[in-house]
């Protein structure tokens, strides 16, 4: 049966793929969060999985305004990015998982989640930027199923629906009959506005309350209106839709093994957390 590892949440923040393209990891500015990688890196490593499902947002490249899935999930054999105008190298293409995309998506209906399916669906920085910065110089070998969720286009759907259909598609992974060790990744936050009065808004307070609550109390979050996010986060802070659905896929015992909080990066607070979640057969093997 496939087996859920644990979960990586991150920043996504375009001008992390320049620091990248001009090697700047090690500059002032970049190493305090270039270094909260060591870890991850370390996580990967040791935990070896074979699969990654991805939460984040479309920024405009997949959809756009006019056609705004509230959740899509990826069934591609391959998923590809394109210039953005962020002025970041295209990233090399990543591969599918179809069948448990498939498997993911059954479930997530039979549940009651009124998804897009998307059998072509193109990756932006959301997905790009992780995906390097978890295996730098594109050495990712797992193929993913990317999940869109819509932080973009207002109605946006709640905390709480968004930690419920992560929880969906951990019991969809848990019932999976293949052997694969499957992880979770969030991507985005945390907090930050890019335009408007409020450019700039980082609130720090805040971002430290949902990441001391994000492993073990993740419920008190969904107290949060969408309007109430906004107003403490910041238009943008709402990308933290996509930890909440990284969250409720770990299914089991969760816990905090890492985390990396940086201000700012670009207009960014930046955070990195490593989640591991224990099932119920690991909970007994150990
Ligand atoms: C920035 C942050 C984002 O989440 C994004 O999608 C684009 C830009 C920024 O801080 O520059
Ligand atoms: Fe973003």
């Amino acid at each position: 049966m496939a087996q859920i590892i644990g979960g990586v949440a991150t920043t996504h923040v375009p001008s992390i793929g320049n620091a990248i393209a001009e090697q700047k990891q090690n500059d002032p500015y970049w190493k305090p969060f270039f270094r909260g990688f060591d870890y991850v890196h370390y996580w990967l490593a040791r935990e070896k999985p074979d699969v990654a499902v991805v939460f984040s947002n479309d920024h405009g490249l997949n959809f756009f305004l006019d056609k705004m899935p509230t959740f899509a999930v990826g069934a591609a054999s391959e998923y590809r990015n394109q210039d953005e105008g962020w002025s970041i190298p295209v990233s090399r293409s990543i591969a599918g998982d179809p069948a448990l995309s498939w498997h993911i998506i059954n479930n997530l209906v039979a549940d009651e989640f009124d998804i897009t399916t998307c059998q072509e669906m193109l990756v932006d920085h959301a997905v790009t930027i992780p995906m390097t910065l978890m295996w730098p110089g594109e050495k990712w070998t797992i193929p993913i199923v990317p999940i869109s969720i819509n932080t973009v286009q207002h109605p946006l759907p709640s905390l709480k629906r968004c930690l419920n259909l992560g929880r969906s598609v951990g019991r969809a992974i848990s019932s999976y009959p293949q052997d694969l060790r499957v992880m979770i990744v969030g991507t985005g936050g945390l907090s930050h506005q890019l335009d408007g009065k409020r450019a700039g808004f980082i609130n720090k307070d805040f971002d430290q309350l949902c990441m001391d609550k994000l492993a073990g109390e993740p419920d008190f979050l969904t107290r949060y209106s969408i309007h109430d996010w906004v107003e403490e986060s910041g238009a943008q802070g709402v990308e933290f839709l996509n930890w909440m659905a990284m969250r409720g896929a770990l299914t089991g015992q969760v816990r905090e093994v890492h985390r990396n909080y940086h201000i700012p990066i670009s207009n960014t607070a930046a955070a990195t957390v490593v989640l591991e979640n224990r099932d119920e057969a690991g909970r007994k093997a150990a």
